[in-house]
C-alpha cells in the first residue's frame, strides 16, 4: 500500500534519527533568514539560477519572462551569459580544462512537455545548452556525445573556438605542478548554472551547463548534462537543479528525486533538503564534498539545500528582487 505523505516524512525522519543525528541538522529547521523558503501562493513569471552568476542570467531570463516569453527561452538565454563569460571558471569559454588542458562541456535543457536535450564531453563550442535544445527539437535522440556532438553542432551552425583563455591555461598549468585532483568545497565547486522558469502561462522549463569539474579525467562526464541527475522536471509538479560533485549527485539520482517528493507534496524546501540528507546518509565522505539542490513548483515556491555552507542561488519573481539567498546546509562539522 502506498504510504501517505506523514508516514513518509516520519520515515525520512526517523532514517535521519539512524543516522544519529550526527553531522546533521534537523529537516524541521526553519529559518527564512537560511533560505527556508515557503509559499503557498501561485506566483508567475519566477526564475531561479544557481550561485552568484544566477544574477545576470536571471536578468536576462527575467526580460524574457516579462514580456510574456516562454519558460524555455528564458533558461537558455539566461545561461547563455555564463556560458559567453570568459570570467567564469566553471561554465563554457573560459572553464577550467580537464588534466589533459581541454576544456570539455556538459549541458542539458528541458521542456513542459518533458522533452529534453543533451551533450556531454563537447569541446569548442562556447554555448553548449544551444546544441542542446536543438538535440531535443531537431533530432529523435536525446544526448549527443564528445565527436558526435561537436559533429552535430557543427552541422548546425555553431562554430568551433578555443576556449582555454589565458587564465585558465595558467592554472592549469600550475595545477600540473602537482597534478593532485583534490576538489575543494565551494571553491572549485562554484560549477555549474542550473536555471529553472516558470512563465506566465504556469509553465516550466529547465537548464544547466558547466565545463564540469576542473582537472577531471578526460571523458569524464558529470551529472549536468544527465536528465534526472542534474536537472529534472514534471510540467505537473515541478522542476529541480543540481550543482557541486556531479558523482554524487548522478549516485542519487537528485533533480528526479526532488521532483518525485515534490509530486508526494513535499514543498520544494522539504524536497531539496530529503535529497541533500540522502546524499549525506550515502556518501562515503560527505564531510569532503558539496552538493547544492534548488527547486521551484508549479505554483512559483522555491527551495534550496546543500550539504555545506556558501552554496547560495539567485531568485526573481514579481515579489522578489533579483537576490541572492543562502542556502541552509545540513551537514555539521
Ligand atoms: N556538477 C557539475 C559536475 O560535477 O560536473
Amino acid at each position: 500500500m502506498p504510504q501517505n505523505r506523514k508516514q513518509f516524512l516520519q520515515k525520512s525522519l526517523a532514517g535521519l534519527a539512524g543516522f544519529g543525528g550526527l553531522g546533521m541538522r534537523s529537516l524541521t529547521q526553519s529559518d527564512p533568514k537560511k533560505g527556508r523558503l515557503r509559499s503557498n501562493q501561485t506566483q508567475k513569471p519566477v526564475v531561479v539560477s544557481t550561485w552568484i552568476h544566477g544574477i545576470k542570467a536571471n536578468e536576462v531570463a527575467w526580460k524574457v519572462l516579462s514580456e510574456g516569453g516562454s519558460a524555455l527561452d528564458a533558461v537558455e538565454f539566461g545561461v547563455k551569459t555564463a556560458e559567453a563569460d570568459p570570467e567564469n571558471q566553471s561554465v563554457g569559454l573560459g572553464g577550467f580544462p580537464d588534466r589533459e588542458g581541454r576544456v570539455t562541456l556538459d549541458a542539458c535543457i528541458m521542456n513542459h512537455e518533458q522533452q529534453c536535450g543533451s551533450v556531454a564531453f563537447l569541446e569548442h563550442i562556447v554555448h553548449p545548452i544551444s546544441v542542446a535544445r536543438k538535440v531535443m527539437e531537431d533530432t529523435p535522440h536525446v544526448m549527443l556525445v564528445g565527436a558526435g556532438a561537436l559533429q552535430f553542432a557543427e552541422s548546425q551552425g555553431f562554430e568551433r573556438q578555443n576556449l582555454l583563455t589565458e587564465a585558465s591555461e595558467k592554472a592549469w598549468r600550475k595545477w600540473l605542478e602537482d597534478s593532485k585532483y583534490a576538489p575543494v568545497i565551494n571553491v572549485e565547486n562554484h560549477d555549474t548554472i542550473g536555471m529553472l522558469a516558470l512563465d506566465e502561462e504556469g509553465n516550466l522549463s529547465g537548464a544547466c551547463t558547466t565545463s564540469g569539474a576542473a582537472y577531471k579525467m578526460h571523458g569524464r562526464v558529470g551529472d549536468s548534462p544527465i536528465i534526472g541527475a542534474g536537472l529534472y522536471l514534471d510540467n505537473e509538479v515541478g522542476g529541480a537543479v543540481a550543482t557541486g560533485l556531479g558523482e554524487a549527485v548522478i549516485r542519487s539520482a537528485g533533480a528526479s528525486v526532488a521532483v518525485e517528493l515534490m509530486r508526494q507534496g513535499y514543498s520544494p524546501q522539504e524536497a531539496c533538503d530529503e535529497v541533500i540528507a540522502r546524499i549525506i546518509r550515502k556518501e562515503k565522505n560527505p564531510e569532503s564534498l558539496q552538493v547544492g539542490v534548488i527547486a521551484l513548483s508549479k505554483d512559483g515556491s522555491v527551495g534550496g539545500s546543500a550539504i555545506h555552507p556558501g552554496f547560495n542561488y539567485a531568485l526573481q519573481s514579481n515579489v522578489h528582487a533579483n537576490g541572492m539567498i543562502d542556502a541552509p546546509h545540513l551537514f555539521d562539522q
